[in-house]
């Protein structure tokens, strides 16, 4: 299979592409379509399965969302309503849009576009971690090329930060929310950063998400131990691994 559909759900926009997996690029032609109010299961899957209508019948679906996603199930419902969760979403999704669909968590799809296409590609480090900030922090553990699906970093709790986990303190969102700087917001993920590579020891960390479109406003603020890169697919590596998921089928067990 050398096309498929990706799909990546965000907390506010939900993004459609077509796939070439020989060289992961999304095709011309993304769909950008705003999450619809309360993001319930049955309006967003309704939307989706109306914009892959466009794509030819035989190519299977990823759908990347912001849920931790086991044997096709959601599990959790972080920044979606919380209908979501208990849902056989691959099941549900494949019936309504006529096609084989594989759902997966949408950082776990990013890491795996950042690894096989991206920042990871030629990296000889053995314990890589690529962090999404956007809406939360999505994060993807890699041991020699190899993911341990559904971590959920985002969730960690900061020593001397009571009040709320690690992405309500340094996700993209909070900059945005609470009007910070690019100094002051890259000071909380570097604390953010610190408190993973203490409990982690990764080589390397790929920091990807919307704001990795701005890297040179804030990367250089960055102060870790662990090499740091910028991700290289940027807005599209959600898209990008939920298609490779797609057509690998590698993470629909
Ligand atoms: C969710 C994760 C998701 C991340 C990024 C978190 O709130 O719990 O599953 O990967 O946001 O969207």
């Amino acid at each position: 299979m050398i096309r498929s559909i990706g799909i990546d759900v965000g907390g506010s926009t939900l993004r459609v592409a077509e796939v070439d997996l020989r060289s992961g690029q999304a095709e011309e032609g993304m769909q950008s379509i705003p999450m619809p109010a309360g993001a319930r299961p049955d309006d967003v899957l309704e939307v989706l399965a109306r914009a892959v209508e466009r794509y030819p019948s035989e190519l299977p679906v990823g759908l990347a969302f912001p849920t931790v996603a086991q044997h096709g199930y959601a599990r959790t419902a972080a920044n979606v309503h919380d209908s979501w969760i208990g849902l056989d979403v691959q099941r549900e999704f494949s019936r309504r849009c006529h096609r084989p669909v594989v759902f997966l968590n949408d950082a776990d799809a990013a890491g795996v576009a950042e690894m096989n296409f991206g920042a990871g590609r030629q990296l000889e480090a053995r314990r890589v971690v690529v962090l999404t900030f956007g809406t939360g922090i999505g994060s993807a553990l890699f041991l020699d090329g190899a993911l341990w699906p559904n971590t959920e970093l985002g969730h960690l709790m900061l020593p001397g930060v009571t009040d709320v986990d690690g992405e309500g303190y340094a996700a993209a969102s909070v900059r945005t929310r609470l009007a910070l700087d690019w100094p002051a917001w890259t000071q909380r993920v570097n604390r953010y950063l610190h408190e993973l590579h203490r409990l982690l020891w990764p080589d390397v960390f790929i920091l990807g998400g919307a704001v990795s479109e701005r890297a040179e406003e804030w990367m250089p603020l960055l102060d870790s131990p662990a090499r740091l890169l910028p991700a290289a697919l940027r807005g599209h590596a959600g898209v990008v691994g939920a298609a490779w998921a797609a057509a690998t089928d590698r993470m629909a067990r």
